[in-house]
């Protein structure tokens, strides 16, 4: 009984000692959003049953391996123990009910990340092997950092063009798969209370850069958020073949499609408007606005001759609004 109760001291003092340190070396990164938390309280608690159950195990061992260390010339057998039911009892319904206790916490915690603020701000966020595009509807802004304003909650509605991304800002804690398909929007709420820049990251293996699928996020005060709003809206250019160069860069057409002739991923798109193309199929078809929307509705229909299908992603044709493709045709007008 001595022994019991200097143990459960012991194991009371370092549990203690092992909180405080875990604590103290900070393995969160700071706390930007109101959904972190609940997260950090549940973090919080987990560290504290790790440090009781670390100190559990270490006291016994180290008090054991003193204290009933074998005496010089004492060769007699260790004394015989058979089970105990009331300690076994015990260690069956203790993390029993701890695991359930947490199961509780963890779906109110879960609850309260996704409380929904019918105020919320609406962003569509698109991940794209390997970049991220944010696109503010109200303002028919796009852009390649996310700007938050500070204190209101926002509504990210995720979607990927190609593979499966993963969106996550490590100071807002919560973190939210995007997944191809049209029918497949994810959402996430976030609600940004620390002014400053982050960083989105991708957590998901996505490809050979996915490690670099980062974008910046920047929380701003509500009022600076709405300026920048306001000017990239005002920003965008009244003459169509400037919009089109914009949507042209901002989806990425760029990439793939060279405007000099080079031949990338896809054909060129350097004097392209009106020529004869020749079709995998070996039928030809003119470049006109309808072959132009067909093929980024449709990618796949029509391949070029000496091009591979399913490069493009399909689900541009749902991105583009049709005014938006109208004015990417009318800049590969322009590229003669
Ligand atoms: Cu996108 Cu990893």
């Amino acid at each position: 009984m001595k022994h019991l109760i200097i143990v459960a001291i012991l194991v009371a003092v370092v549990t203690a000692a092992v909180t405080v340190l875990l604590e103290s070396i900070q393995l969160l990164p700071v706390a930007a959003s109101a959904q972190a938390a609940p997260i950090d309280t549940l973090f919080g608690l987990h560290f504290k049953v790790i440090a009781f159950l670390f100190s559990l195990i270490i006291v016994f061992v180290v008090y054991s391996l003193v204290v009933f260390r074998r005496k010089p010339g004492d060769t007699a057998d260790g004394k015989h123990i058979e089970g105990h039911t009331g300690i076994e009892i015990l260690w069956t319904i203790g993390p029993l009910i701890t695991v359930l206790y947490f199961s509780y916490l963890g779906a109110q915690a879960l609850a309260e990340t996704r409380r929904v603020d019918p105020q919320a701000l609406e962003v569509k966020v698109v991940g794209q092997q390997w970049q991220w595009r944010f696109e503010y509807p109200q303002a028919n802004v796009t852009s390649t950092t996310l700007n938050l304003p500070k204190d209101r909650q926002v509504l990210l509605k995720l979607t990927s063009t190609d593979v499966i991304h993963s969106f996550w800002v490590p100071e807002f804690r919560v973190k939210q798969d995007a997944v191809p398909g049209d029918k497949m929007v994810k959402e996430l709420r976030i609600t940004p209370t620390r002014l400053g820049e982050y960083k989105v990251r991708c957590a998901e293996m996505c490809g050979i850069q996915h490690a670099y699928m980062e974008s910046p996020v920047v929380v701003m005060a509500a009022n600076e958020f709405d300026e920048w709003l306001k000017k990239e809206s005002e920003s965008i250019p009244t003459d169509p073949v400037a919009r089109g160069q914009r949507w042209a860069q901002q989806f990425g057409c760029l990439a793939c499609h060279s405007l000099d002739g080079r031949v990338l991923v896809g054909p060129s798109w350097k004097g392209i408007y009106g020529k004869q193309e020749a079709i995998a199929d070996g039928t030809s078809v003119t470049v006109n606005d309808a072959y132009i929307i067909e093929s980024i509705k449709e990618p796949n229909k029509k391949i070029t001759k000496g091009f591979q299908p399913n490069l493009m992603p399909a689900t541009l044709g749902a991105q583009l609004t049709d005014d938006q493709i109208k004015d990417i045709i009318e800049y590969i007008k322009t590229i003669k």
